[in-house]
């Protein structure tokens, strides 16, 4: 089946196609087992008929931007990934309208708006990851979310129909969205607003100075690995109070710079970073009696190896 998926797909788009690809060059962890069938399509058609062709197979659809947010099972993940990392690549900016794919990297959106001195993104600058990613998680540093601006969001929904959905369609709440399941994100419009120069410039030094001085962006990691449980008490100096700072499984560690960041030292495996996983959030509920709720998506497991 999945064989004469991947032709089909070869035959009716540009789309690169790779059987069994390794999903640990396509994380920022660099971990992870093979995609049965991994594609990269190299235009917004293309990625519209891969998932129509897809679902068609009736076989299951993971959708990736960056992977800077995932930890994917050493076992791999079964059925089709679609990477947007090559598509749906566009910026347009009208006056204080900004229209943007959902490819683009967080980055270079802050970077364009504020070219145009417009102001309302720059909290974001260093944020990892794509427009698509930062929407569903409804990313947020320094004060700011990524859905604060937004205006409208494209998305191709599950009856293979693009639909225009507005901000107020979607509840929005603390790193979490109610985009349905099987929507895909194609783009989003953002209204900010002119300002001087100078004053955003603040704004994105602050950010980006203090991303800078407290977390290990040297290392290869997923960002924070829970959310935080409250305002008044963050995942990281839990974790860093119940002495896990530094604390390893093979090459899999609890940063000493930042103990919400885990980091993969070299050759880390994805098991050894759900041991990380359960020993933090196990420590949290024994010393705090919180329960630390994952940041980090985990794709390719078992429930069973998950929850024991
Ligand atoms: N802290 C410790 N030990 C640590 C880490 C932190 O005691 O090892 C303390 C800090 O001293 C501070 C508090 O915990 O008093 C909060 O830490 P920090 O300011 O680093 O922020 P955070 O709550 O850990 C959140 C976001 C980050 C975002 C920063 C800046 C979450 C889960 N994390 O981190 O977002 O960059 O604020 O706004 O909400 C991400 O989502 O991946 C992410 C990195």
């Amino acid at each position: 089946m999945i064989d004469s998926l991947k032709e089909k797909i070869i035959e009716k788009t540009n789309a690169t196609v790779l059987a069994n690809e390794s999903m640990n060059n396509h994380t920022t962890y660099g971990i992870g087992g093979p995609a049965e069938l991994f594609v990269l399509p190299s235009s917004k058609q293309d990625l519209i008929d891969t998932v129509r062709i897809s679902r068609d197979y009736q076989e299951p659809i993971t959708i990736i931007g960056s992977g800077s947010n995932l930890l994917i099972s050493d076992n791999g993940i079964k059925g089709v990934v679609i990477s947007i990392k090559h598509c749906l690549k566009e910026i347009r900016i009208d006056k204080e309208k900004v229209y943007v794919e959902c490819g683009v990297i967080l980055s270079k959106m802050v970077r364009e708006s504020m070219k145009n001195n417009l102001k309302g993104l720059e909290n974001l600058i260093g944020v990892p990851g794509t427009l698509g990613g930062a929407l569903i998680m409804n990313a947020g540093a320094w004060g700011g979310e990524i859905s604060e601006n937004l205006e409208t969001i494209e998305i191709f929904n599950e009856e293979n129909k693009i639909t225009l959905l507005s901000k107020k369609d979607i509840d929005f709440s603390y790193r979490s969205s109610s985009f349905a399941k099987e929507s895909i994100l194609l783009s989003a419009t953002f209204k900010l607003k002119k300002s001087p120069k100078e004053l955003i410039k603040d704004n994105f030094d602050l950010a980006r100075s203090g991303r800078k001085n407290t977390q290990p962006l040297n290392y290869r990691s997923a960002g924070s690995v829970f959310k935080n449980p409250s305002s008044k008490h963050s995942a990281g100096m839990l974790i860093d109070q119940a002495g896990l700072k530094g604390f390893s499984v093979g090459d899999a560690e609890i940063s000493n710079k930042h103990a919400n960041f885990f980091v993969n030292n070299g050759s880390a495996k994805a098991d050894d970073m759900l041991a990380l996983i359960k020993k933090a959030k196990n420590a949290v509920k024994d010393k705090f009696n919180i329960d630390l709720e994952l940041e980090v998506k985990l794709l390719g497991f078992d429930i069973k190896e998950i929850s024991e």
